[in-house]
C-alpha cells in the first residue's frame, strides 16, 4: 500500500488536496506549471519538484502513483501521454479532473498498452475539501484500489470515498454528482427569484438562513446561498455563470439515454446570456464561487 503520492496541478484542488495528504502524514512529491505553487506546497513540507521527470525521480515507492489535478481535455491528455514515457510497468496513474468517463476508458487502455494501471477518481469538495475532506468517486483496477486506498483514506471524510467499478465508473458518478449539482442550484435560484418577485419586500438571505437548521431543504449549498446573499457585493456580480463541464455532463446523460429533464432546464439558463433571470443567475454564480472558487464577473 502506497504511502506517497506525486501531485501535479496545483490549482484549487490540487493545493488543497496536498495539504490533506500531508495532515496525514503522505509523502507527497509535487509539480506544477507555475513554480510559485510548487515552493509554496514544499514549506507545507512536500517535496517540490522542477519536472514532470524530476517529480518521477523523486518518488521512492516501488509502484509510483502520480496524481493529476489538471483541466480536463488537452492538457490531462497530454500529461497522460507524457507519464505513459517516463513511468514503469505497475505504477499508477490517477485522473481527478472533472472529466468523461469515455476519456477514461481511453486513458485505461493506453495505459494498459504499457502495463501501467489507471484509477479515475471524481473529487468533489472544492475549496472546503482541505478541511472537510474531499468526496472522491472511484473507478478502475478493484484489487489494485487497495494499494491507492491509504490517499483516498487520507484525502475523504468518514464514509466519504467509494469504489464503483471498473475505469469509468468514477467519472461517471461524478457527472452525476454534478448533473445533482446543477439542478439544486437551479432550484434555489428559482426560490430565491420567487421571494425577491413577492409584492412585500423579503429578506432573501434571513429566508435561505431560516432553512438552514432543520428545514427539508436545508444542506450546504443552501447555507453557501446565504453567504453568498450576504456578500457587500453581490449585486456587482455579474449573472455569468461560466461552467465549462456543460458538453461533458450532456454527454453523459445521452450516453446512458437519461431522462433529466430539470438538469435540461438548468442547462439552458447556463447558457441563456439574455436579462432574464437575473437575480437566479447571479445566485448560482456566486454560490458556485463560495464552493469551488469559480471565478465571478462584476
Ligand atoms: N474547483 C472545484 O470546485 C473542483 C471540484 C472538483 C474537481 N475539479 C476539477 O479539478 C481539476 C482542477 O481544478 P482546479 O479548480 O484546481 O483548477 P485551477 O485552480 O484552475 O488549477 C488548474 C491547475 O492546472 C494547471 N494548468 C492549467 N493549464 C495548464 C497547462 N496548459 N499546462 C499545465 N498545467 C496547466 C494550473 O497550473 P498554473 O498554476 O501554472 O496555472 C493549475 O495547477 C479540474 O479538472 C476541475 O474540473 C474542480
Amino acid at each position: 500500500m502506497v504511502k506517497e503520492v506525486g501531485m501535479i496541478g496545483l490549482g484549487r484542488m490540487g493545493m488543497g488536496m496536498s495539504q490533506r495528504l500531508l495532515k496525514h502524514k503522505i509523502r507527497v512529491v509535487a509539480y506544477n506549471r507555475s513554480s510559485d505553487k510548487v515552493n509554496a506546497i514544499a514549506r507545507k513540507g512536500a517535496v517540490g519538484s522542477s519536472s514532470v521527470s524530476d517529480l518521477i525521480s523523486k518518488l521512492k515507492s516501488k509502484r509510483k502513483v502520480v496524481w493529476l489535478m489538471l483541466p480536463a481535455g488537452k492538457v490531462t491528455d497530454d500529461m497522460i501521454k507524457r507519464l505513459l514515457k517516463e513511468l514503469g510497468k505497475g505504477d499508477i496513474i490517477i485522473n481527478g479532473a472533472n472529466s468523461l468517463y469515455k476519456n477514461a476508458e481511453r486513458h485505461d487502455k493506453l495505459c494498459k498498452q504499457k502495463g501501467i494501471v489507471f484509477f479515475d477518481i471524481g473529487v468533489s469538495g472544492g475549496t472546503h475539501g482541505l478541511k472537510n475532506g474531499y468526496t472522491l468517486m472511484i473507478g478502475g483496477n478493484k484489487k489494485l484500489f487497495r494499494e491507492i486506498e491509504p490517499l483516498c483514506k487520507a484525502l475523504a471524510p468518514r464514509k466519504g470515498y467509494g469504489y464503483f467499478g471498473p475505469a469509468g465508473s468514477g467519472h461517471f458518478v461524478k457527472s452525476v454528482h454534478n448533473i445533482i449539482e446543477y439542478v439544486y442550484l437551479e432550484g434555489i435560484a428559482e426560490g430565491v427569484e420567487l421571494l425577491d418577485n413577492f409584492k412585500h419586500d423579503i429578506d432573501l438571505a434571513k429566508a435561505t438562513e431560516v432553512w438552514g437548521p432543520a428545514s427539508v431543504i436545508n444542506s450546504w449549498l443552501i447555507d453557501l446561498t446565504t453567504k453568498a446573499l450576504r456578500r457587500k457585493d453581490f449585486k456587482k456580480i455579474k449573472p455569468d455563470i461560466g461552467s465549462v463541464t456543460i458538453k461533458e455532463l450532456e454527454e453523459t446523460r445521452k450516453s446512458v439515454k437519461g431522462y433529466a429533464p430539470a438538469f435540461g432546464v438548468a442547462v439552458k439558463v447556463r447558457k441563456d446570456k439574455s436579462k432574464k433571470f437575473t437575480l437566479g443567475k447571479r445566485v448560482i454564480a456566486a454560490v458556485r464561487n463560495e464552493f469551488g472558487g469559480h471565478k465571478v464577473r462584476k
